[in-house]
């Protein structure tokens, strides 16, 4: 099959499993049939098959190989029948090639150099994204041909959610150090944004024209900023990475970790599905977000709660709502790794007896 990118016909020419699946279906708000769910970080530790392959296998390795990304990806659509893949990798491998080292330790991942000044900026390589990053394309493709009529999405995280781990070298609760850097360098910030959106651009492209049946984009720290800070600091550059998808015709999703301050923005950012938090009311984001789908948002923390307990929590999550043809049922953030496996089973069948 050719997927003319170029001129947009990515979806046109997809199989028809894929264009009439309810996922997709949902993400353009036209899906009558079954309500489609999947979670974040669905193939993760939580899972016995994801551990098993980690025995043998180091994380980043998984990632760089594409018959295991293959394997990570399909484990848990076999035993939960999720009605979207994504694909197995992380958002910080598309730092490596502009010179930073990447290592995933016990408390989370360091980026190293982290940078400290404008000049640090300066010197990041920009790099060829089709053939430095080509194991996750490799990988996309090894995907479609295991699980050819489940539709895959391709993922990237926000450029301003990359700049934070740049800058700050790992996870933070306060992001004091980006902030920091963004009042005291507002040029070298916004350079350092614009040279990670550019390669962002060009790796959900690439993953696109290798398979990827949509594209979701993480903003998962761009919660902390405030709001009138939060055009010019992410937004802005979502919307350019969003603009330049939007001829490839695919499903683009915004995850915002800590929407509500900014839902009257994003309702105005160009895009099909807005992903939600488990902080805010889904309703509620539903009817501040018209035109689009909205994706979520179980509290990761309810499928520690009885079997009984998770659908019900489930089922007044989705009874609430005006309309269920724009819903993908998702997790309201990942799922965590100590999560039971039965109540991600019982958060799936309720969503899918819900309607038929
Ligand atoms: O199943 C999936 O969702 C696909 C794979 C995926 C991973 N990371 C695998 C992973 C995706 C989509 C991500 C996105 C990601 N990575 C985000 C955005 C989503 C969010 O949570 O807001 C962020 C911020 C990261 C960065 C990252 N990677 C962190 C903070 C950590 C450590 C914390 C943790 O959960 O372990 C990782 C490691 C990571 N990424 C793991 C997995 C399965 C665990 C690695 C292991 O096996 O030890």
């Amino acid at each position: 099959m050719m997927t003319d990118s170029a001129t947009g016909l990515a979806l046109e020419s997809k199989a028809p499993s894929i264009k009439d699946s309810p996922f997709i279906r949902a993400c353009y708000g036209q899906n009558k049939g079954r309500i489609p769910v999947w979670v974040m970080r669905q193939a993760g530790r939580y899972l016995p098959e994801y551990r098993a392959l980690r025995e043998k296998v180091s994380f980043l390795e998984l990632c760089r190989t594409p018959a295991h990304v293959a394997t990570a990806t399909t484990d848990p659509i076999t035993r939960f029948g999720f009605d979207a893949a994504i694909l197995f990798s992380d958002i910080l491998p598309l730092l490596e090639p502009m010179g930073f080292s990447l290592e995933y330790a016990k408390g989370g991942p360091q980026v190293t150099p982290a940078i400290q000044s404008p000049d640090d900026v300066s010197r990041i390589e920009d790099y060829d994204v089709a053939s430095k990053m080509s194991y996750v394309f490799d990988g996309v493709r090894a995907i479609k041909k295991s699980i050819p009529d489940t539709p895959l999405l391709g993922f990237a995280g926000s450029p301003f959610t990359l700049a934070c781990y740049a800058i700050e070298g790992h996870g933070s609760k306060t992001f004091d150090k980006v902030k920091r850097f963004m009042y005291e360098y507002p040029k070298a910030a916004e350079e350092l944004l614009e040279r990670i959106t550019s390669a962002t651009i060009a790796y959900l492209q690439e993953q696109v024209k290798a398979g990827a049946d949509g594209v979701q984009l993480f903003d998962s720290w761009g919660g902390i900023l405030a709001v009138e800070e939060y055009h010019q600091w992410s937004l802005k550059h979502t919307a350019r990475i969003f603009e330049a998808l939007k001829g490839y015709n695919v499903p683009r999703i915004l995850f915002v970790n800590n929407l509500a301050p900014y839902i009257d923005m994003v309702a105005e950012l160009d895009c099909e599905v807005v992903g939600v938090d488990y902080r805010m009311d889904l309703a509620q984001a539903q009817r501040a977000l018209p035109g689009k789908a909205i994706q979520g948002n179980l509290d990761p923390n309810i499928l520690f709660c009885a079997p009984d307990e998770v659908k019900r929590r489930t089922q007044v999550m989705l009874e609430a709502l005006d309309s269920h043809d724009n819903l993908i049922a998702n997790l309201g953030h990942g799922i965590l790794p100590q999560a039971p496996i039965e109540s991600v089973s019982v958060f799936v069948d309720t969503v899918h007896s819900f309607r038929s």
